[in-house]
């Protein structure tokens, strides 16, 4: 099948190469000409495991362009632009503009959103637009994105043209996943629901984190090892730490947040959800300001990690990015380590290894669980792991989320 893919951001550009391995001809739009430019040249701007080899397995079905007139004779067009949070609401101004720049050159092709949008969205769009749409909300996370695309838990399809579809279902039927074809509604409440529900859980399980530092002989990781046998729990999304981050959990919840009580029907316990994460990185600058006699500006905490989470160059929506410039907000002077973050914040030292880092840090908060950050050797000053993925036993001086003492 010929398929466009509009955006090319982390979930266009993961799309577009799963969809052209899987034999379909692939058009990827992207208007920003230097990201568009990287895609030609087969270096993807975004650091994705197999990303890269994906684009140059599959070159032959794969074209990318700046162009909309590319799209003229697709069958189906997927929809994977930005849908950022302004004051916590969904802004849907690039999903509108990239539908009406679709039906500019081909009012025929099926309209699949793959953007995260608000329930009811969908129905707008066809109804300004006049043309089919089809929500297929995205369920993958980053770093593993590629295969979580080949082969999903779960296809969800909403709309009400069955032709439709049953075209946006054999696209999929590669994957083998289990399908739910349901309503357009449905289909857009199903990504809230279930990404605010894992950000529910995540705060859940930090603040019993919180009640494990005041009780001696808990931890939070044993605790949560216990809780996650019981098949109905299940293990995952079960690590305490500083807080959930990221381009989905943030935006998605406060987006549902507003959604939700504009139709007067608050979701609270989402609501409290948001309250405990922002509270995360706060309890972590409390910690040093009791470890250290002010004024703060005459100690240095060395943060490792910038990224949201380990093996991505992401830092949207950045727990670590938060708690550096809350460190810095109470003087302290910052040195930072990432492997791979592109942005360094402002009046911050950069390391091009964590050993150098750390000798030259007064404390060291491990902020982003890079695998990398597990060998960390330190005898002689206060580490404190925010994430939960040194072994305690190997420092002296030690402080961690969810352990007591
Ligand atoms: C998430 C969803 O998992 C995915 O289904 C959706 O499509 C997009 O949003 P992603 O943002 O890539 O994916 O990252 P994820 O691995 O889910 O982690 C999100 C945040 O929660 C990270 O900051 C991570 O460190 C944190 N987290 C995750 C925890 O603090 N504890 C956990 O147990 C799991």
């Amino acid at each position: 099948m010929k398929i466009g893919v509009v955006g090319l951001g982390y979930i266009g550009s993961v799309t577009a190469g799963v969809l052209a391995e899987a034999g379909n001809e692939v058009i990827g739009v992207e208007i920003d000409q230097k990201r568009l430019d990287a895609f030609k040249s087969g270096e993807p701007p975004i650091y994705e495991p197999g990303l890269k080899e994906l684009f140059g397995n599959n070159k032959s079905r794969l074209v990318f362009s700046s162009d909309y007139k590319e799209l003229t004779d697709v069958e189906v067009v997927f929809l994977a632009v930005p849908t950022p949070t302004e004051n916590g609401k969904i802004n849907l101004d690039y999903v509108f503009q990239a539908a009406e720049s679709v039906k500019a050159v081909n009012g025929r092709a099926i309209l699949v959103i793959k953007s995260t949008v608000v329930p009811g969205t969908a129905k707008k769009i066809n109804a300004k637009m006049d043309m089919i749409v089809v929500s297929n909300p995205e369920f993958t996370k980053e770093g593993t994105a590629v295969d979580d695309t080949r082969a999903p838990d779960r296809v969800v399809i909403g709309g009400s043209d069955q032709k439709a579809l049953s075209s946006v279902e054999r696209i999929w039927a590669f994957t083998k996943a289990p399908v739910l074809k349901t309503t357009n509604e449905n289909a857009e409440m199903v990504k809230y629901a279930s990404n605010s529900f894992l950000a529910t859980k995540i705060s859940f399980i930090n603040e019993i984190a919180n009640l494990c530092e005041k009780i001696p002989g808990c931890d939070v990781e044993t605790v949560a090892k216990g809780m996650g046998f019981d098949k109905r729990i299940s293990p995952y999304f079960l690590k305490a730490g500083i807080g959930y981050g990221g381009s989905c959990f943030p935006k998605d919840t406060s987006a549902l947040q507003a959604f939700s009580r504009e139709i007067g029907s608050p979701v609270t316990i989402v609501e409290a959800a948001i309250e405990v994460n922002s509270e995360r990185t706060q309890r972590i600058v409390d910690l040093l300001k009791s470890e250290f006699k002010e004024p703060f500006s005459g100690h240095t905490v060395g943060v490792f990690g910038l990224t949201f989470k380990g093996d991505t160059d992401d830092t949207r929506g950045s727990q670590a990015l938060k708690l550096v410039e809350a460190l810095k907000s109470v003087g302290f002077k910052i040195n930072v380590y990432d492997p791979m973050a592109k942005i360094t914040p402002e009046r911050t030292k950069r390391y091009k290894t964590k050993e150098e880092c750390a000798d030259d840090s007064d404390a060291i908060v491990v902020a982003t669980d890079w695998g990398e950050f597990k060998t960390l050797s330190v005898k002689d000053k206060l580490v404190i792991d925010a994430k939960r993925i040194l072994d305690p036993t190997k420092f002296n001086k030690f402080k961690a989320i969810g352990l007591y003492g």
